[in-house]
């Protein structure tokens, strides 16, 4: 069966197909198989591909499909989850009851965060959404917060200082170590120009794949896919 990751944030805007775009890259690097699911009505991920495939730029392993209901996803994850090693669920940026069913799918879901209050209030109605449905279904779907567009500046708000404190101490929930800093090749990617593994190595991009790397390593520990059990829900 495949390991079904999905990003979710009702509050937009928050990095959830940027962050999926990098993880596909990586484990399509290491020769896995990968669906991208695009559920967002404006269709980023599915817009990406198909500029990705006229720059012929699209990635090796990777697939991406849109399908916007519960239903059609559904649908799909019964007809070819086995082809895939993982299926990336992208959900739309907005409160939505289509979040249900995906979590219920899900091995680990990850809420990525600016630091804004919205976000993170965003992120904290997800770990509820997860402990919901995890309680319905009696299913153990995990749940991590990615900090992302971090940058010095952003590193000195107050806010930002509290995310840690908020998240694992009164929330209860995974904190991924890595920080997505602010990038200007995470926006460069969205032109179409393939993932970001399949960039020059730059210095730049070298940072972006180390951090890229170092987040899908956590995502492996907390999955357990080292025979690590991880901390998160
Ligand atoms: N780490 C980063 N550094 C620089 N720019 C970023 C970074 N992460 C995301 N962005 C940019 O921020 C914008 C929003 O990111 P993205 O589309 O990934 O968010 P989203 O959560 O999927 O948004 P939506 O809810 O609208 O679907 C995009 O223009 C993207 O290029
Ligand atoms: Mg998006």
């Amino acid at each position: 069966m495949p390991t079904v990751i999905a990003a979710i944030n009702g509050k937009g805007g928050a990095g959830k197909t940027t962050a999926l775009m990098n993880i596909a890259g990586e484990y399509a690097l290491r020769g896995r198989t990968v669906a991208m699911i695009d559920m967002d009505a404006r269709s980023n991920l599915t817009k990406w591909w198909s500029d990705c495939r006229q720059k012929q730029a699209q990635a090796e392993g990777i697939d991406v499909v849109g399908h916007k209901t519960a239903k059609a996803v559904g649908a799909f994850l019964d007809r070819a989850a086995g082809s895939f090693d993982y299926i990336l669920i992208d959900t739309p940026g907005e409160d939505t009851a289509i979040i249900d069913p995906v979590i219920g799918w899900s091995d680990l879901v990850i809420s990525p965060i600016q630091a804004s209050k919205r976000e993170v209030l965003g992120a904290i109605d997800c770990v509820e959404s997860v402990l919901r449905v995890n309680k319905a279904l009696g299913h153990a779907c995990r749940h991590g917060v990615l900090r992302t567009r971090v940058s010095l500046t952003v590193r000195y708000t107050e806010l930002y200082r509290k995310i840690r404190p908020i998240i694992e101490d009164k929330v209860g929930t995974y904190l991924f170590r890595t920080e997505v800093m602010e990038r200007n090749v995470y926006k460069d990617i969205q032109n179409g120009i393939g993932t970001l593994q399949m960039q020059e190595l730059t210095e730049a991009i070298a940072k972006a794949r180390r951090e890229t790397q170092s987040i899908v390593a956590e995502i492996d520990e907390l999955l357990g896919a080292d025979g690590v059990t991880g901390g998160g829900r």
